[in-house]
């Protein structure tokens, strides 16, 4: 069983700026380590602190093809590049995805879980991830990166699902 449970929208703690990580020690790789399960568990392929209700500016992922599982703690976005049109979803918005378009390329850092600064240059669906989960950290949601029109249609489908409608049309391989 998941450690956690993941934080579903409409949950206060989802929309919170989440704190820096002072202390990079047993409990946050615990934490980490708890997260990781919990990713694998749902399944997908990051998941951010807040999620699991945890307001630390961290979290986890893992995308196929790469090596992993990883943690990043403090992460900032230095620089992004380009545009890239995809089809987005989130643990924390079950059955729902959505096209949207960001930066393609972003470099990122932070620290790993031995306090040893990381820097990655990512694209395409590894730059789409940090930036959803860098987004998290600052409680922001997928929903609120969409116009207006997708939000309305998002806010239906979203409703109609809540009701029990819809059950499960889900591919797991977008949930970040
Ligand atoms: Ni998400």
């Amino acid at each position: 069983m998941a450690p956690y449970q993941i934080r579903i929208f409409g949950d206060p703690v989802l929309k919170e700026r989440a704190a820096d990580v002072t202390d990079i020690d047993g409990r946050l790789a615990r934490l980490a380590d708890d997260m990781i399960v919990t990713m694998h568990d749902a399944p997908g392929v990051g998941l951010a602190a807040p999620q699991v209700g945890v307001q630390k500016r961290m979290f986890v992922y893992e995308v196929p093809d790469g090596d992993g599982p990883h943690t990043i703690v403090n992460p900032v976005i230095t620089e992004s590049r380009g545009e890239w049109v995809y089809d987005e979803g989130c643990l924390s918005v079950p059955g729902l995805s959505f096209e949207i378009v960001r930066p393609k390329e972003v470099h990122l850092t932070g620290l790993d879980l031995d306090g040893n600064e990381v820097s990655i240059e990512a694209d395409e669906l590894m730059g789409r991830l940090f930036q959803h989960e860098l987004d998290h950290l600052d409680g922001v949601l997928l929903l609120e990166r969409l116009d207006k029109v997708q939000r309305k249609v998002a806010m239906r489908a979203w409703r109609e699902r809540t009701m029990g409608l819809d059950a499960d049309r889900l591919d797991r391989s977008h949930l970040l």
